[in-house]
């Protein structure tokens, strides 16, 4: 069988990987619509050696489409979802839109793939440092329900879109020629400088960033008293975020042990050199499938406390390879159904 995909957001830095890996992964892929704003109709995009249209997103663009891989903003999934579920289709939406709506399945296939299975027509991507931070720790959960979660992230301009990485460039390059960059993306200037996660502020004083981390983990795991603090930061790297994680247990959890069970675990890769001082970075860990996972040591601090360290490709398994990855699922299990009965709000 081969499906009829639609990627709306084509364009941008997601949306670019996901025709990407539709390509590499050989997705049976029967016909692609390449879905954009007004701002990008009449260019191309090519796929399997052919130059495809890039469409402006309207009405009767998800008739005769069976799956969309959408990567367009919060706004733009809330005005297209329900047209996509109405035609017949079902929708991988990469946005925070309907993340958190108990009808709609947070997936990460290494972690909960059979939530996948309960979707209406929408399955929701999660937020890119979550699925990093998911794929990290489950494996260890999995031995020892993890208590806490205190985590610090590193994230790049890429999570902010590719006008973002166009602008850290910009702005680098009039930084070193004397020049005083001016915000445009990002609030601040990004270029030799970093600072606290740009998404809007809430009343407990964590950003909606910060508190995704939260959520969405105890989502995902089905763990509704994870405890998670996170600190998320902006730094300046193109296209992978690193994460700072301590994780609590109620016993001891062995590094020995927590190494033995990463180095098998499905998505990761343990990268450790401790003589060289050699870790996951970013720039490794960009153009890569796997997450980063290494310095992986007990907590000085506290006898059940472990502490792990983690790259991984925001626009990769941060976002389009998690999306292809449960478009491939749904194939797999047969469960690419249009929905039966529409109760979303
Ligand atoms: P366009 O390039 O036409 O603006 P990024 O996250 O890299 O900024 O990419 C965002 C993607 O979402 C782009 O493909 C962008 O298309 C698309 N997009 C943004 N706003 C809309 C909209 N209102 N309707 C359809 N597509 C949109």
């Amino acid at each position: 069988d081969s499906y009829r995909v639609a990627i709306l957001g084509a364009t941008g830095a997601v949306g670019t990987e996901l025709l990407e890996l539709l390509e590499a992964r050989n997705f049976p892929v029967a016909d692609l619509k390449l879905l954009a704003s007004e701002r990008s109709a009449g260019r191309t995009m090519s796929f399997k050696g052919e130059d495809l249209p890039v469409e402006a997103v309207g009405d009767r663009s998800f008739d005769n489409v069976d799956l969309v891989l959408a990567s367009a903003g919060g706004s733009t999934s809330k005005a297209w979802a329900h047209k996509v579920v109405d035609a017949g289709a079902v929708v991988i939406d990469n946005s925070s839109a309907f993340r958190m709506n108990p009808e709609v399945p947070l997936v990460v296939p290494e972690v909960n793939p059979e939530a996948a299975a309960t979707h209406r027509g929408i399955i929701a991507n999660p937020n890119c440092t979550t699925i990093l931070m998911a794929v990290a720790v489950w494996p260890l959960h999995q031995v020892q329900p993890v208590q806490r979660i205190v985590v610090a992230t590193y994230q790049s301009a890429s999570g902010a879109g590719a006008r973002a990485m166009e602008e850290v460039k910009t702005h680098s390059r009039e930084i070193l020629e004397g020049e005083s960059p001016k915000p445009g993306i990002f609030p601040y200037t990004l270029a030799f400088n970093l600072f606290p996660h740009n998404s809007p502020m809430t009343e407990v004083g964590y950003c909606e960033e910060e508190l995704k981390m939260l959520n969405e983990t105890r989502k995902i795991f089905g763990a509704s008293e994870l405890r998670v603090s996170a600190t998320c930061v902006r730094v300046p790297v193109l296209r992978a975020h690193s994460e700072a994680i301590n994780l609590e247990f109620e016993q001891p959890f062995p590094p020995a042990k927590a190494k033995e069970i990463l180095a098998t675990a499905p998505g990761v890769k343990l990268v450790e050199d401790w003589q060289a001082n050699y870790f996951p970075m970013p720039i490794e860990a960009s153009g890569r499938d796997e997450v980063l996972v290494g310095r992986i040591r007990q907590d000085i601090s506290h006898p059940c406390g472990l502490e792990l360290w983690l790259s991984g490709d925001q626009i990769r398994k941060g976002a389009a390879l998690n999306a292809i990855q449960i478009a491939e699922l749904l194939v797999e299990r047969n469960w690419l159904q249009p929905a039966t009965e529409l109760s979303y709000k």
